[in-house]
């Protein structure tokens, strides 16, 4: 550190220990980028923070400075949340990774938001609980970005996404404050709903330090299905009608054909039927405490995909045979990464318009001339478009006339009744389309919010908004 250093770093250095005021070029390069596309902006500064005062102290300094500071953790984001487009801070969550309480008697637990899915599930899972969300990076991103983007993950579609089980969020605002957000309750109707206004916030309004969630018994059984369709969009048709028959899963997901195809060239272990005759395939699982329930309700739905034209069902025989089926699930969105080069549409619709959404995606396709890859959380509506690069060209890739591809998805999406993203947020990718999820008083809205929050737009400047 010399004299030349800026002040608002000498600040900095006041407040934490050197070892964690990283400017190392190894340290700057992991923090300017995440798991979206191949983007890519610097920080000035790693700030690795032990103590929501720690964070209090940094937040003081910026705010005075006007600093920007992007929140980062595991940087599995698909939004380019974490990427700090405007340089400044990377606050790095790593450190705060402490699951403070499991309180069994409450079904709540307390945790910092550096601890990591799936480190937590398994915790809860050792005392006979359970903590739902489960998106496909669990094995790697932490709850305090599972939050600030409200992820969801296949069990969603029974259990909810991360805002139904946040209870209340201690919380760091732009100006150094520590608040809590709401009650350690199960109900609250006192004053605004400050902790879901968080919730999704894309570290755009606070720093989210410490993280309260309600959590459920385990359920105790299990049963895994895999319906190949040769038809993907009698697949997706399939889908609200397991609803209809009466059984709610907990889970329920679609794969077109290359989206298994390629994925099955990384995962070992897991025989899946494909073939040309093979389009799409439903992966469906039902869980619950009495065996025979579950088991009544897999047949059930056997016997409802087999009616929407489903070819023979496969049923997961072993704890292992299933855990492959979704490996490789998970696996998808890596396996379609090292593919191509390939962008990520999160379009959500009401359930039983999936079949028109699948159409729609590869109509605008041909119109535009682009390839997609199709898989996602069919029960929730939720179908993640890869767009995949192939043989377009650098300028294609780049250029206006897909962008006006996207822009007529996303309309066609809207028009539905659903949104532009389901679980990966808006970040730096999507704010060019926020205008089509929003009327110009909605947008206004959120406008003033993130003002009224954040006055001086240091917290993660350059997300979600058209113009930022
Ligand atoms: C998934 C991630 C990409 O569903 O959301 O695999
Ligand atoms: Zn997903």
């Amino acid at each position: 550190m010399t004299e030349d250093n800026p002040k608002w770093l000498r600040l900095i250095l006041g407040v934490l220990p050197a070892e964690r005021v990283r400017l190392d070029a190894e340290s700057l390069e992991a923090f300017s980028h995440d798991e979206t596309e191949d983007l890519q902006a610097f920080p000035q500064v790693v700030c690795v923070p032990e103590s929501t005062q720690e964070v209090s102290a940094l937040l003081k300094i910026a705010h005075a400075e006007g600093i920007p500071v992007t929140a980062a953790a595991a940087r599995t984001g698909l939004s380019g949340g974490a990427i700090p487009v405007q340089g400044g801070i990377a606050l790095s969550m790593e450190r705060l990774n402490r699951i403070i309480a499991i309180d069994s008697a409450n079904f709540q637990a307390t945790v910092e938001p550096g601890v990591i899915n799936q480190v937590f599930h398994e915790a809860c899972k050792e005392q006979g609980l359970f903590y739902p969300p489960d998106p496909s990076s669990w094995g790697s991103s932490t709850m305090g970005g599972n939050v600030a983007y409200n992820a969801g993950g296949p069990k969603a579609v029974k259990y909810g996404v991360t805002s139904a089980y946040v209870l209340n969020l201690e919380v760091v605002m732009a100006n150094g404050d520590i608040l809590w957000t709401g009650a350690n309750t199960l109900k609250n109707s006192t004053g605004y709903n400050l902790t879901q206004l968080m919730v999704g916030s894309e570290g755009t309004l606070g720093i989210i330090t410490k993280i309260v969630v309600r959590l459920l018994p385990y359920p105790k059984h299990a049963f895994t299905l895999l319906a190949p369709f040769s038809s993907a969009q009698a697949a997706c048709a399939a889908v609200a009608k397991i609803f209809q028959a009466g059984v709610t899963p907990s889970g329920l997901e679609f794969m077109e054909r290359d989206a298994i195809e390629w994925t099955l060239q990384y995962v070992e272990g897991v025989s899946i039927p494909t073939g040309p005759e093979i389009q799409a395939h439903l992966l469906i699982e039902v869980d619950g405490f009495d065996e025979e329930a579950v088991l009544k309700e897999a047949e059930t739905i056997a016997q409802v995909v087999e009616e929407a034209g489903a070819s023979e069902v496969l049923f997961a025989q072993s704890a292992q045979e299933r855990d492959a089926i979704w490996k490789l699930r998970r696996r998808v969105g890596e396996a379609v990464k090292k593919h191509s080069i390939y962008k990520e549409e999160d379009t959500v619709v009401p359930r039983a318009k999936l079949p028109e959404l699948l159409a729609a995606v590869k109509r605008i396709g041909e119109e535009y001339d682009f390839q997609s890859v199709c898989y996602g959380h069919a029960g929730d509506g939720n179908l993640h478009v890869n767009i995949v690069k192939g043989a377009m060209s650098d300028a294609d890739w780049e250029g206006p006339r897909l962008k006006q591809g996207i822009r007529t998805l996303f309309k066609e999406v809207v028009a539905m009744g659903g949104t532009i993203s389901g679980e990966h947020g808006i970040g730096l990718v999507q704010r060019e389309y926020l205008d089509i999820a929003f009327s110009p008083a909605a947008m206004r809205l959120q406008r003033n919010i993130k003002n009224a929050l954040d006055p001086k737009g240091i917290l993660n400047p350059g997300k979600l908004f058209p113009e930022a």
